[in-house]
């Protein structure tokens, strides 16, 4: 019998940016052990999606090419693999596909049973696939990282949290607050009243001084930094921690890794903490259910077709979402 074959985005080599994308017909592929294949719903865009196409991340992904890319993907359940038990066809899910794999471009996509949970109706395709980077980051840093518990039984902690407009940032603001925190947030001065409406309890805008400083307008002094923009260096930070203040630092580079290792080497009892996420099944259900019940919610910047990727691609090389970029079939 003729192979089935799918349409997909997929590039060939690193760099190109937009131009580098391209549209072809490649077989369905099918779901090895532990595995489902999904026929996808929505996916949703990260800056790792471009970075990696850019080799910033060569020589661990991809492994090989061509590939096709992004990770967060949310759709119906079409076969299972040998020894899947929790998933049959017709089920309706959210999973992370992750860099090795990928495949989120693809009209069908193989998904590990370990990263994919169920989405009930009242959580849209949309909304589940934005959760899965950015809303398990947000999670992994407030609560491995910083020592937030969303239930709100710890102590009260002063949080900021930068770029609070962005995937990470925004699922970050609104985990925050099922916490006991005070939330201040820094973003642009177009996204400050979303900002205020997902729960921050003080909103700066980065472009001006006082916004540039991080500095609370209410004295506060953070417990934690929820870092999800770049180019701030460590002094900008230290004068605004508490005694043992720490910045949770989401796309640490070389000077924050350097940061990091004085500080540890120091003692020093404010402390700089680089973050790479990993990713868990069990929280992608949480933040699934969290949604469903109306306590979070994904802010959705654009959506586009998958014929048209490109503009989504474009998009996310940009820097410049509100919340999440989804691409639709
Ligand atoms: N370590 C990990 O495992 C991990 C996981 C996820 C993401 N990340 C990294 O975390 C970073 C954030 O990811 P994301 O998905 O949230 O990105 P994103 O959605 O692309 O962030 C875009 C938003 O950031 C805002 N922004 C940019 N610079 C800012 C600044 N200096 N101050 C305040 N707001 C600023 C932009 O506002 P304007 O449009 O107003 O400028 C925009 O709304 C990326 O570098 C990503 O690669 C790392």
């Amino acid at each position: 019998m003729a192979e089935k074959l799918m349409h997909a985005v997929r590039y060939d080599s690193y760099g190109g940016g937009v131009a580098g994308l391209k549209h072809v017909e490649v077989p369905v592929p099918t779901p090895g052990e532990g595995e489902v294949l999904l026929k996808l719903e929505a996916r949703s865009l990260n800056p790792v999606d471009w970075k990696t196409q850019k080799g910033m991340l060569r020589p661990l992904f991809p492994r090989k090419f061509p590939f096709i890319p992004v990770s967060d993907v949310a759709g119906e359940v079409v076969e299972v693999g040998p020894e899947v038990k929790n998933f049959k066809a017709g089920d309706k899910v959210v999973a992370y596909l992750g860099p090795l794999l990928g495949g989120g471009l693809g009209e069908y996509a193989i998904a590990k049973v370990s990263l994919t949970v169920p989405r009930p109706p009242e959580v849209s395709p949309a909304e589940g696939a934005g959760l899965v980077v950015a809303g398990l980051t947000a999670h992994m840093a407030l609560t491995q990282s910083a020592g937030v518990k969303l239930d709100g039984s710890g102590p009260r902690k002063n949080i900021l949290i930068t770029a609070a407009s962005g995937g990470v940032g925004h699922y970050a603001v609104q985990l925050a607050k099922l916490g006991n925190t005070h939330v201040t947030a820094t973003c642009g001065a177009r996204n400050l009243d979303l900002v205020k409406s997902l729960g921050a309890d003080e909103v700066l805008d980065y472009k001006t001084s006082e916004g540039a400083a991080l500095k609370s307008p209410s004295g506060q002094k953070y417990d934690a930094v929820i870092h999800c923009a770049t180019g701030i260096s460590w002094s900008v930070f230290e004068p605004n921690l508490s005694s043992k203040g720490k910045v949770i630092d989401i796309t640490p580079g070389p000077s924050s890794m350097w940061t990091f290792a004085v500080k540890k080497l120091t003692f020093s009892k404010k402390q700089l903490v680089p973050l790479l996420l990993a990713p868990k099944g069990e929280n992608l259900d949480f933040l699934v259910k969290l949604v469903k019940e109306g306590k979070l919610k994904t802010v959705i910047d654009s959506k586009h077709p998958l014929s048209k990727a490109e503009d989504a691609w474009a998009k996310i090389i940009d820097g410049h979402a509100t919340g999440k970029i989804i691409i639709e079939p």
